[in-house]
């Protein structure tokens, strides 16, 4: 189950999404973070963001809605307060950056790269909940370029950029990413949606709109899993509706070399337990020796 990325090893492929069990302290209660190849942070900003106000979250008959707004402590308080529990769990520790400029997410990186215990960072340039910053950097793929090449300069260690569903043609802003310097490749952030209360007549978001997650985006994310897959060199961390061992076999097949659990997590906490021990008797059943056999092998008509 062992899972190279970019040049650094993970005990298996299964990662958690950002912002779906913060910054793993609670996770830890139900099970121990080693059994995870990565745990990947909520996204981290220079300064702490309190996000928008409740209702920020809303269920759908197809999936969940958020606009939480990139709450987090701060890249200060989470180097503090943070880091020392994940340094302790045996797990890869993915930090999500998040920012409003150019500037914000190289200072981010560049606190971040004195830190020990840290295996990569993930550019978040895709969050559809905020004015300023994330998406509009992930929409166009000449600001894709800059700030994925700005943040290289000051960061040492392997950089994942997370792609927004949001775009014409999510290939264009894989290959900017990828001529700025990237890594490897998130794919899929959430789709922007709102749900309506039609009693007030109100959005059910005090955001008025929000990300769409959940089995509802599986087969998008699968779609453009493998279309970066086909036009882009990089390595893909698959993200976007995954619950279950056989989730991630599509993924893997479609040219994920890991992936990232979300909205699951929600549902069933101890989801990625249950995936990694699925995973295990599907390849033994098989006979398949290395997961990594999995990646990319879809046979197309
Ligand atoms: C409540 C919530 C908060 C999220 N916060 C972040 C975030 O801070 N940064 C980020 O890059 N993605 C964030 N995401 C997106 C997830 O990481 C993931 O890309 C998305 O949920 C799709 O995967 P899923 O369908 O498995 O949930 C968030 C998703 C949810 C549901």
């Amino acid at each position: 189950m062992k899972t190279t990325l970019s040049g650094v090893e993970f005990a298996n492929p299964i990662m958690t999404a950002s912002g779906c069990c913060g910054y793993g302290e609670e996770l830890a209660e139900i099970f121990p973070l080693s059994r995870l190849g990565a745990l990947v942070t909520k996204s981290i900003t220079l300064e702490p963001r309190l996000g928008h106000p409740p209702p920020r979250t809303a269920e759908t008959a197809s999936g969940m809605l958020n606009a939480i707004g990139l709450a987090n402590v701060g890249v200060d308080a989470f180097i503090r307060d943070k880091m020392p529990f994940l340094s302790e769990q045996k797990t890869g520790v993915i930090v999500n950056v998040a920012g409003a400029s150019v500037d914000e997410y190289v200072e981010v990186s560049r606190r971040l790269n004195n830190v020990d215990d840290l295996d990569m960072i993930e550019l978040n340039i895709s969050c559809p909940n905020v004015d300023r910053g994330g998406m509009e950097f992930g929409s166009d793929p000449y600001l894709t370029q800059k700030v994925v090449a700005e943040v290289k300069k000051v960061f040492d260690r392997p950089i994942i950029v997370k792609l927004s569903p949001n775009v014409t043609n999510i290939c264009d802003i894989a290959r900017a990413a990828e001529a700025g310097g990237a890594d490897a490749l998130t794919v899929i952030n959430s789709l922007v949606g709102t749900a309506v209360d039609i009693e007030t007549r109100r959005p059910r978001l005090t955001n008025n709109k929000g990300g769409l997650t959940g089995p509802a985006i599986k087969p998008i994310a699968l779609a453009m899993v493998a279309a970066v897959h086909e036009n882009c060199r990089l390595p893909i961390v698959g993200v976007g509706g995954i619950a279950t061992w056989q989730d991630v076999v599509e993924f893997m097949l479609c040219g994920a070399s890991a992936v990232q659990i979300g909205t699951a997590l929600f549902v069933e906490p101890e989801a990625p337990l249950k995936i990694v021990s699925g995973l295990k008797t599907y390849l033994q059943a098989r006979n398949i020796k290395s997961i990594n056999d999995l990646v990319g092998r879809l046979e197309k008509y």
